[in-house]
């Protein structure tokens, strides 16, 4: 099977995608990611019109600062003229491919008819995916759920249509929107969609493990995969992704190579957001980071180490409880 997937003119040099994750894929996240090998990473959804009105932090969510290539940018909206004028300046910004977000759930977003609520109204849907296309010389691709509820399962339907306006690529989270995150993702009801369409397809949701890829590409019939959840807290696994999928060996690293990685992690962030958001931004990460890190420590060890990570107000501090806990010091002092 072909290593690549070619979207319009980009030809990416793997079958694993990092998947859009609000407040989680900003700048810093994506640039080890990028350290980590990794070759397709989506930006956090970027609301259209704020982007449109220049909103600066709009215009961070969707920088790649010259340093992500290529620089993917999720869009989501609700209106036509702000879909295609987002589009537009994301591509200003330095943007290869738009992607376009029907999946979201959250009740904020849908509430505001834009993510996975757009999948309710496909007329409306296809008039936003139209603008899109045609306000950019770049590829447009579009991220779905399988439907909005079980009796809605219409990601087939509305990919077919999104392909005959011009979309490049498809991404399905094997989930309809009114499941959230709960049940298993379906990736064989994703193969309804593949079948749909010709343009590359990638499956989305729970993929976990190398074996989670295979499985999920075995039942589906997807071209690619993309992880969002199963990266977080340990970005490093992207080469066990890869190694399965695009061949060549995993990347194994020792835990004070994840330790450096982690901390690498924490400059880019201040060096991105400044100090106080940094210090804020970072404690989702570092607690993810100590919840999966393979220490052999107590509950109460780990918990304690967690909340020192995520209370922590000076940059310095954090730093060095990090060393610590990496150096496999601290369980022995907390034990
Ligand atoms: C914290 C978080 C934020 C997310 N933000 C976005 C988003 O901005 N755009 C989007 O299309 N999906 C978003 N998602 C959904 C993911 O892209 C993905 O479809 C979902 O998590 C299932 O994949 P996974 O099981 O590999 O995490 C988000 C998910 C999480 C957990």
């Amino acid at each position: 099977m072909d290593k690549s997937i070619q979207i319009g003119k980009h030809k990416i040099d793997t079958r694993v995608f990092v998947a859009p994750m609000s407040g989680v894929t900003d700048l810093p996240f994506r640039k080890i990611l990028r350290d980590l090998g990794a070759g397709a990473i989506v930006s956090e959804m970027v609301a259209s019109e704020e982007l449109s009105k220049g909103n600066l932090e709009s215009l961070q969510r969707a920088s790649g600062a010259g340093e992500i290539k290529p620089l993917i940018v999720q869009l989501a909206g609700r209106e036509a003229k702000w879909m295609a004028e987002g589009a537009r300046v994301a591509v200003q910004g330095g943007a290869d491919i738009v992607d376009i977000n029907m999946g979201c759930p959250a009740r904020k977003v849908t509430k505001g008819l834009s993510g996975s609520a757009l999948m309710r109204y496909p007329d409306h849907a296809l008039d936003l995916i139209k603008a899109t296309v045609d306000a950019v010389d770049v590829p447009v691709t579009l991220k779905t759920r399988l439907g909005w509820d079980d009796d809605m399962l219409n990601a087939p339907q509305i990919a077919a249509r999104a392909e005959e306006a011009g979309v490049q690529a498809f991404v399905i989270h094997g989930r309809t929107r009114c499941q959230f995150y709960k049940g298993e993702a379906d990736w064989a009801a994703v193969r309804r969609t593949r079948e749909a369409v010709t343009k590359p397809l990638l499956v989305n949701g729970d993929i976990l493990t190398p074996q989670d890829a295979a499985d999920a590409i075995e039942q589906s019939g997807a071209d690619g995969i993309m992880v969002g959840r199963g990266l977080v807290g340990a970005p490093w696994l992207i080469g066990q992704f890869q190694a399965a999928m695009d061949e060549g060996a995993p990347m194994m690293l020792s835990l004070a190579e994840q330790g450096d990685i982690v901390a690498r992690h924490y400059h880019y962030a201040l060096d991105f957001h400044g100090e106080r958001l940094a210090v804020r931004m970072m404690r989702k990460h570092l607690a993810a980071y100590i919840d999966r890190a393979q220490i052999s420590i107590s509950d109460t060890a780990r918990i304690q180490a967690r909340n020192i990570a995520c209370t922590q107000t000076s940059p310095d501090a954090v730093l060095k409880h990090l060393a610590a806990f990496y150096s496999g010091e601290y369980s022995e002092r907390a034990a």
